[in-house]
């Protein structure tokens, strides 16, 4: 997709339009930076003016007043050095302070436009590639503001005010000097072209080297578990030897493109030199004049060159723009437009009636699942790996949308119900336990606003106080990404903690596969007797204490529901329960 849009090129009046819409809250600090780009480069192109009224009117002239009037054309000279600072100094401020402000707004609004979308989204964008987006690209635009937006008008500022000068001083020269213009356009064009296919390449590897990074840093432990470093060096070694060779090509291109460009200003010098000197000699044209057009021709190749090069900044940009832009109008996320409100006190009542769902269309993963849980009941659900037990609790909570049929709760479809009224009364325990990098605290109570006791007695109950207090910042040890410093049973108590301070009537606990020590397996069984307690409960059990503690156990195949009841009456049945108790059993 990257290949195609820069393919195409990269202006595209859309994008520059949705890009300006960023621009415009911070208007008037760009509006200020424009009026300091202006008045510097006044002062710039004034000065070769008063050099050469320095040298015409005193140098040359000499006589009464001239000693006066070197020093006053000094003092002015100097007044316009300054001056210039100051304005350039102002001007590269403002214009920064403009671009960090539309990163931070385009940052933020890419974030809150993620973790609105829905999971469908999520999987369909690599977590490197989102980081991409929200960094490098972001920081495309911001050197589109800092590096190009005012020194592009600047540079052709200049060049035009460069040319009314010259006229200005002498036309005929002037013209003489135009002569030079054509060879230059050519070459800028040629040097275009070239530029983009050089910069094409560059961003393709760029982007290869940092995702081959990023996912084997990300899984480094399996490499190092199958001994695979060198030849996943090796890999990364070839991938950035075609960076290098790519980035050689640009520079290349940008080689050669300067010395030429250069060779034409100082040919355009020559002439001038050349011309200049013959009517000089004929006392045709003024030394003063003369000077200041060396000065100006000067002033006049620097632009061309930096808006040449400039332009592959402003593509970069556009081709970021146009990344994040396309990320952003993918709107897939799951409607909260349920007007409908659950019954306080929640009772906690389930229905799935003929559910029907497909991650993939025509893959179907739940089909026509129906089943009851009672308020306050205990349903367990078990059944072979990739049978669809956790599609189920990703179905409750809305994660996903089923493709048809119903679930209800309390008798209400949870379409119907705002998703922060079923989402507070469906909470799931999940299979992989999510921490932050962030306190235990803060773990805990997910922004929930509770007091201190009711944070510990969660705790307490989930068996993690203990282990919580014996740190030691008690609850404000902070977790690791991944919270790595944590063991997996010390991380499933964390999670039960969370569940018991945010209170849901209905529990989805997806037991977690990973086998941890008995002594941590005896907190986890109390635990999670208390996070049951009272509440209706869907488990997807693993274990056999915790099948056995359900009133009802639904047995699930290949998304279909086969058998169904008690412990004793499955087990009297003798099908697939019977086989995976008695697999259980031997192990
Ligand atoms: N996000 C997803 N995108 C696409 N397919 C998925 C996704 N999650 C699960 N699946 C597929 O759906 C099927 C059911 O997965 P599910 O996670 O519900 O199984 P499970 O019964 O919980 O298994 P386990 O006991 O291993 O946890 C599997 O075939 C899986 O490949
Ligand atoms: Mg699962």
């Amino acid at each position: 997709m990257e290949q195609e849009i820069i393919a195409k090129g990269a202006y595209n009046p859309k994008i520059v339009r949705r890009l300006a819409a960023y621009a415009v809250p911070h208007r008037s600090i760009i509006v200020f930076a424009f009026l300091a780009m202006l008045i510097s480069t006044i002062t710039e192109l004034l000065q070769p003016v008063v050099l050469q009224r320095a040298i015409d009117s005193y140098i040359l002239a000499g006589g009464e007043g001239a000693a006066a009037g070197i020093v006053r054309s000094c003092l002015i000279f100097i007044g316009l050095l300054l001056g210039g600072m100051l304005f350039a100094f102002l001007e590269t401020y403002l214009i920064s302070l403009a671009g960090q402000k539309v990163m931070k707004d385009l940052r933020v609004s890419l974030f809150r436009h993620i973790i609105g979308r829905s999971l469908a989204f999520i999987a369909e964008h690599p977590s490197g590639r989102l980081v991409t987006r929200i960094t490098n690209d972001v920081e495309t635009i911001n050197e589109l503001f800092s590096e190009v937006l005012t020194s592009l008008f600047k540079d052709l500022f200049i060049m035009g005010g460069v040319v009314i000068t010259l006229f200005f001083l002498d036309a005929r020269l002037a013209f003489i000097t135009a002569l030079s213009l054509p060879p230059v356009l050519v070459c800028t064009l040629i040097f275009r072209v070239r530029a983009r296919e050089a910069f094409r390449k560059v961003r393709h590897w760029v982007s290869q080297a940092n995702s081959f990074f990023a996912e084997h840093i990300a899984g480094v432990k399996i490499i190092q578990l199958f001994t695979q470093e060198t030849r996943t060096a090796q890999v990364y070694e070839d991938v950035n030897q075609n960076l290098t060779k790519s980035n050689l090509g640009e520079m290349y291109v940008f080689a050669t493109f300067r010395p030429i460009i250069d060779f034409l200003g100082s040919l355009s010098l020559g002439i001038i030199l050349y011309f200049g000197a013959l009517r000089n000699l004929n006392a045709g044209l003024s030394l003063g004049t003369f000077v200041a057009f060396i000065n100006l021709i000067r002033k006049f190749y620097q632009p061309v060159m930096d808006i040449a090069e400039k332009y592959t900044i402003l593509q970069s940009a556009l081709v970021g723009a146009e990344r994040i832009f396309q990320m952003m109008d993918d709107g897939r996320c799951i409607p909260d437009t349920g007007k409908d409100v659950l019954e306080k006190p929640v009772r906690g009542a389930v229905s799935f009636q003929n559910v029907e769902f497909a991650y993939k269309a025509g893959e179907p993963v739940l089909r026509g699942i129906s089943f009851t849980v009672n308020p306050g009941e205990t349903l367990a659900i078990v059944g072979s790996t990739g049978a669809g037990k956790t599609t189920i609790a990703s179905l409750l909570t809305r994660l996903w949308d089923i493709d048809s049929g119903s679930i209800t709760l309390d008798g209400k479809d949870i379409r119907g119900l705002p998703l922060s009224q079923l989402r507070g009364a469906v909470q799931p325990i999940q299979q992989e336990v999510t921490l932050f990098s962030q306190s235990i605290r803060e773990n805990i109570t997910l922004g929930l606003e509770i007091p201190e006791e009711r944070l510990v007695r969660a705790a307490r109950l989930a068996q993690a106080h203990d282990f919580i207090s014996a740190l030691p910042q008690g609850y404000d040890t902070m977790l690791q990404e991944g919270a790595v410093n944590l063991s997996s049973g010390q991380r499933q108590l964390l999670s039960f903690a969370r569940i018991l301070a945010h209170n849901p009537r209905v529990l989805i606990l997806d037991e977690a596969t990973s086998s941890i020590d008995t002594e941590t397996e005896k907190l986890v069984q109390k635990a999670m007797k208390t996070v049951l307690e009272g509440r209706t409960s869907i488990v997807i059990a693993h274990r056999l204490s915790t099948v056995r503690s359900a009133s009802r156990i639904l047995v699930l195949s290949e998304g279909r529901i086969i058998e169904e009841g008690s412990h004793e009456e499955l087990l009297a049945k003798g099908g697939m329960y019977h086989a995976l108790y008695n697999l259980q059993m031997q192990s």
